[in-house]
This record gives structure tokens, C-alpha cells and sequence, in this order.
């Protein structure tokens, strides 16, 4: 049966993936996207809205669909501080899906962090782990999350320290073997493809997809197109 999709942090590298990704999928007949600006991007199964996601209460009813894909997220460098990272984060992706959830929806999609946990000394880790354990408790019926490594593609902005972490991870790669292999660098476009195309109408409750696993699904469901 045709599905519908809402997605915040379109604009995203992943998100922008994402949003092609989903417009060529033929089991969602509708795609709607939230942010704070415009993807540029016009489809006919396209519905995008544009305001502040700090005041999606008064917006409550547009966050309609059946699956929503969370993409968002910001450094604490570009937030600028800790609260203001939380809040992009945590508290935006929670009350999104919670607006959701409220609305009808199904199936949720997390983009998260390798190594995210509730329990991380790690502040940025910690967050990320928060936000999985509560969008998990929202009530979906499937909470989808992924946990990508260093995100290969590319940026309109220059991040300095995140190139040289995946440019340096990148070299060492071919040595990251067995249990390792999750913190391989992985390109962008793979996450959001397994995301859009992954059958989950098997899954309850909540699945975590590691790095190394969300490739693993990308290279056999590329080995199975061709
Ligand atoms: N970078 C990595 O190597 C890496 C590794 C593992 C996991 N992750 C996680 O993966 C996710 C996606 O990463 P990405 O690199 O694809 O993200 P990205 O390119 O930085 O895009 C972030 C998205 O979030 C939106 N956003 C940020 N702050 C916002 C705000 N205040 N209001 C509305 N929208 C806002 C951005 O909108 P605008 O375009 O309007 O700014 C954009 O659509 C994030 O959660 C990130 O933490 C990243």
C-alpha cells in the first residue's frame, strides 16, 4: 500500500539523499519536508514547509505521514553551545516524532551516531543515545535507528576537524577488520538508501543498525538490482 513520509533535516547531506531517494520510491505517493528553508527541489509528490521547528506546536497538524525520517542534526561548534545543541538534537527530533506519532504515524527513522549511548562520558555520544532511547519510547510501532561512522560526501560547508577524523579513519580502513569494521568512513548516499528502501514491515519495536550493517544492506540490495 502507497505510504506517505515526512522528513526533517532534508537540506541535510544525508537528508538530501534521503528526499531523492524517497521521490523515486514508488511505495511513498507523498513526501513531505519540514525545515527551517527551502531543498529547492519540485516534484509532484513533493509538499514542503517552511518555518521555525522551535514552534512546530503551532504547527502540529502538518506533521502527517505514515514513516518519518529524522536526518537533523548540527555540531556543537555550529549550535554554538551545549543547550543550543540539545535542542537541535534532542528536543526538535523528540517533539517531531511525537507530533507524528500523534498524528497517525507509524514507523520512525532516526539518523544517529556510531557510538551514541545515554551512558557516553561523551557529550555530543550522550545526546544522540538520549534522543534514541526517547524517540524509541514515543509509541511507534518500529523505530528504525541508524548509526553511521564519518560521512563521506559532499558539503557546501568546510567542517575542518571532521575531515581530518574521516580523511585519517578513511586511511584506516583497510585495517578496520571484525569488530572494527562499524567505524569504516561511509558515503552518505548509502545511509539514506537503506533508509528509503529498507522492508521494515517485519520490524517491531526498536532496531539499531550499525555502520558496518547499514553497508552490508546497501551492498546486497545494490548486488541484487544489478
Ligand atoms: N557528519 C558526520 O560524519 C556524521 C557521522 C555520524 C552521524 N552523523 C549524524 O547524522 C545526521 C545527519 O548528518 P548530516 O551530516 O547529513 O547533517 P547536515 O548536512 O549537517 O544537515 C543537518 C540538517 O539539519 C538541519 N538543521 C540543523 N539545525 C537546524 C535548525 N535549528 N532548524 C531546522 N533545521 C536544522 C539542517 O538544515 P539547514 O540546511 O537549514 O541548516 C540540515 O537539513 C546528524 O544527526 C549527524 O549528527 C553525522
Amino acid at each position: 500500500m502507497p505510504k506517505s513520509a515526512l522528513v526533517i533535516g532534508a537540506t541535510g547531506l544525508i537528508g538530501s539523499h534521503l528526499l531523492e531517494e524517497l521521490l523515486e520510491n514508488e511505495l511513498y505517493e507523498k513526501v513531505v519536508v519540514i525545515g527551517r528553508r527551502s531543498t529547492g527541489v519540485r516534484h509532484p509528490k513533493l509538499v514542503e514547509h517552511i518555518f521555525d521547528l522551535s514552534e512546530m506546536d503551532r504547527h502540529a497538524e502538518l506533521f502527517r505521514a505514515d514513516s518519518f525520517f529524522c536526518c537533523m542534526g548540527t555540531t556543537i561548534a555550529k549550535a554554538g553551545s551545549r543547550d543550543d545543541f540539545r535542542e537541535i538534537d534532542y528536543k526538535i527530533p523528540v517533539k517531531a516524532a511525537i507530533l507524528t506519532k500523534q498524528n497517525g504515524g507509524s514507523s520512525a527513522y532516526l539518523v544517529s551516531s556510531i557510538g551514541a549511548s545515554a551512558s557516553s562520558r561523551v557529550f555530543y555520544l550522550r545526546v544522540k543515545g538520549e534522543t534514541e532511547d526517547a524517540m524509541a519510547e514515543v509509541g511507534f510501532q518500529r523505530t528504525l535507528v541508524f548509526r553511521p561512522a564519518g560521512l563521506l560526501g559532499k558539503r557546501n560547508e568546510f567542517r575542518l576537524k571532521e575531515k581530518i577524523g574521516i580523511g585519517a579513519m578513511n586511511l584506516l580502513s583497510p585495517l578496520m577488520v571484525g569488530p572494527l569494521r562499524k567505524n569504516r568512513p561511509i558515503k552518505a548516499e548509502c545511509v539514506a538508501s537503506v533508509m528509503a528502501n529498507l522492508p521494515s514491515e517485519n520490524i517491531k519495536g526498536k532496531r539499531i543498525y550499525e555502520s558496518d550493517e547499514i553497508q552490508q544492506l546497501y551492498n546486497s540490495m545494490n548486488a541484487k538490482e544489478g
